[in-house]
């Protein structure tokens, strides 16, 4: 592995910008001062996402009382916080377009949403809340893995390699380039001056014990976890023990473990196309 590789990774020079409806958002609710009608203007120039918003708003997991019709509703109803997620989350596929198109980039995509889904369900059930958080946290966890695949060659054919083996994709990574891609995604949403908690939790997807914010990255990595045994993931490795342990922490038994299987299952279905899955 050429040494420059590693420390153009280490620095992440030229990484790709976060999309500008994204980055237009974040910055309006940075201000004090923000009005509605402002985040209304920016987010509505965006058909897809103004299009997926409201069809999240008026979706079963929302259940609004009455339908939602436009999107100074939706944000009023979804909260600006949680608008804001949802933006980048929507977002994110755009950056996945940017990068050279593979199986490999597909596959890291559908395996994101999933985990986001199935994040977001397992928080509902433990916390009965929503958490757009666990959400944007597992939409963004494995993106350091694109930006690997960009800068390192032969890095597809590393994954091929360990699948169906026993072995860790991030274990591999510290053993062969002393970098992994839990780091440098969360360098790369440092850089796009998102809140702590999501470079902290994507750092530590894979060792959360170390995290800041364990009550956020436990679930994720439960939910990567489970989706990896489930054949929805990029490698087959999963860790039955670390499932078993953090099943019981979180309280969930075998019946609600069904529960939230099930509901991944119905809500994945319909929220594949909002995704372009
Ligand atoms: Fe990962
Ligand atoms: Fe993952």
């Amino acid at each position: 592995m050429s040494s420059d590789i590693i420390s153009k990774l280490k620095e992440l020079d030229d990484l790709p910008a976060l999309p500008q409806t994204a980055k237009k958002v974040i910055d309006i609710l940075n201000k004090p001062d923000f009005s509605f009608a402002e985040l209304v203007s920016v987010i509505s120039k965006d058909m897809n996402i103004t299009a997926s918003i409201l069809k999240l708003a008026n979706s079963a997991l929302y259940s609004p009382k009455s339908e939602i019709r436009n999107l100074t509703q939706a944000i009023t109803f979804l909260g600006a916080t949680n608008i804001k997620n949802l933006v980048i989350a929507l977002s994110t596929k755009t950056l996945f377009e940017n990068f050279k198109a593979s199986l490999l980039i597909q596959k890291v995509w559908e395996h994101s949403v999933a985990v986001a889904i199935y994040s977001r369900i397992v928080a509902l059930k433990i916390s009965n809340k929503i958490s757009e958080e666990v959400f944007l946290i597992g939409m963004l966890h494995d993106l350091g893995i694109i930006i690997m695949n960009q800068y390192i060659k032969n890095y597809e054919e590393m994954i091929s390699e360990i699948y169906g083996t026993e072995e860790s994709l991030y274990e591999k990574e510290k053993e062969l380039f002393d970098i992994t891609h839990a780091e440098v995604g969360a360098k790369l949403v440092e850089l796009w001056n998102l809140p702590g908690i999501y470079s902290d939790a994507i750092k530590y997807h894979h060792s959360s014990e170390d995290s800041k914010y364990k009550e956020y990255t436990k679930i994720v990595e439960y939910s990567d976890l489970v989706l990896s045994k489930n054949n929805m993931n990029i490698v087959s490795f999963t860790d039955e023990n670390r499932i078993e342990q953090l099943r019981n922490e979180f309280g969930i038994d075998v019946e609600t473990s069904d529960e939230i299987d099930e509901m991944f299952n119905e809500v994945y279905q319909y929220e594949k196309e909002l995704f372009k899955l």
